[in-house]
């Protein structure tokens, strides 16, 4: 068998002019992994600030490193006591950040982080949901502990998390107000939200009454400001950076709340559900080849683009 494999690889740290394309080992089966033959795969346009990204589990420089860490393709191998999915099954999840990604032919994946794909799903429509879902999910649900009849502010909704967000919220029965740039405004009111607000032109604070929940995408001063339009006992949830509450925040009796995404297989599974169920589409602003991923990066930094953009590795 051949053990090499096309992969998009940083040598050095830095940021999309740093990836190369180039021909890399096939990854070893740990106990517990599944090797998955990748059909595409999705990326975040921050992860290669992000300090797992060049270490592993123990802290240690793991490069060279292979981005993107969203994946959509087939069980090819089992590693021993891998359960929950089986070989030839098509699967999406998200992988491990102190691993290597998806950005390949192949990626070792544990296999408690994949769940099937979604059937009506194509592999690129697929590798866009698990990040930007499970994000949405957790902070809407898990942290935002959000219910039917709140209303919910969303900074950068017509994003790769965002426009997941907007889609759950109003499944649950919140009433959503999403906030971005004036290209953003059609993508936002396609999805159904309440009310779009161009920050081009508006102040968010200036047109939006009191929210039980802010879901911020953005950081900086939108996450300062967004203190003044929660409702006393509302949260403020960013994946950006910590909220740190302000006394504005003490005053209302407001919580702020950082998390990172972490990867479960039962919310990837309930996100199949609406998928199938016809009340999830996943947006996929641009699709690019493996050999042009280093395009897809810059593209995706340079801002503009609708929901995700995915790497597309095998369209068989
Ligand atoms: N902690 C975690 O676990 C976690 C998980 C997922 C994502 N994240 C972070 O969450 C952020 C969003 O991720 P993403 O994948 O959704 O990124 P994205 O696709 O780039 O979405 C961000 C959106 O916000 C828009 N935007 C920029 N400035 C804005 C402003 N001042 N007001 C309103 N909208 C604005 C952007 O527009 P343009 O494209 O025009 O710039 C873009 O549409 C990133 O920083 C990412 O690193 C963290």
């Amino acid at each position: 068998m051949n053990q090499s494999m096309w992969a998009l690889r940083l040598h050095e740290r830095g940021g999309p002019e740093r990836l190369a394309y180039e021909q890399a080992p096939r990854p070893y089966l740990g106990t517990g992994d599944a090797l998955v033959r990748v059909h595409a795969a999705s990326f975040t346009p921050t992860e290669l600030t992000w300090e797992p990204t060049w270490v592993d589990h123990a802290g240690h420089d793991r490069r060279p490193v292979i981005p993107a860490h969203e994946v959509s393709g087939v069980v090819e191998a089992l590693g021993y006591g891998a359960i929950g999915v089986a070989v030839g099954e098509a699967v999406y999840g998200l992988t491990d950040w102190h691993r290597d990604g998806a950005a390949a032919e192949y990626v070792a994946v544990e296999a408690r982080n994949l769940a099937s794909k979604p059937p009506s799903l194509s592999h690129v429509e697929a590798a866009a949901v698990p990040l930007a879902g499970l994000t949405a999910w957790q902070a809407l649900f898990d942290h935002g502990g959000l219910v039917a009849g709140q209303e919910v502010l969303i900074h950068g909704a017509g994003g790769g998390v965002g426009v997941f967000a907007i889609q759950l919220a109003r499944g649950a029965g919140a009433e959503v107000i999403g906030t971005g740039r004036a290209w953003a405004r059609e993508v936002v009111g396609a999805l159904d939200a309440a009310r779009f607000i161009d920050v081009e032109s508006e102040r968010f604070e200036d047109v939006v009454g009191r929210v039980d929940l802010v879901f911020d995408l953005v950081g900086g001063e939108a996450r300062e400001r967004s203190w003044s339009v929660l409702k006393p006992g509302g949260v403020l949830v960013s994946v950006v950076e910590d909220p740190n509450e302000s006394a504005q925040a003490r005053r209302i009796d407001a919580r702020g709340i950082f998390f990172v995404v972490e990867a479960y297989r039962g919310e990837l599974v309930e996100l199949a559900k609406r998928v199938e169920a016809g009340q999830l589409q996943p947006i996929v602003g641009e699709v690019l080849p493996l050999a042009r991923g280093h395009d897809a990066f810059h593209r995706k930094h340079a801002g503009g683009i609708r929901g995700k953009a995915v790497l597309q590795v095998d369209d068989t």
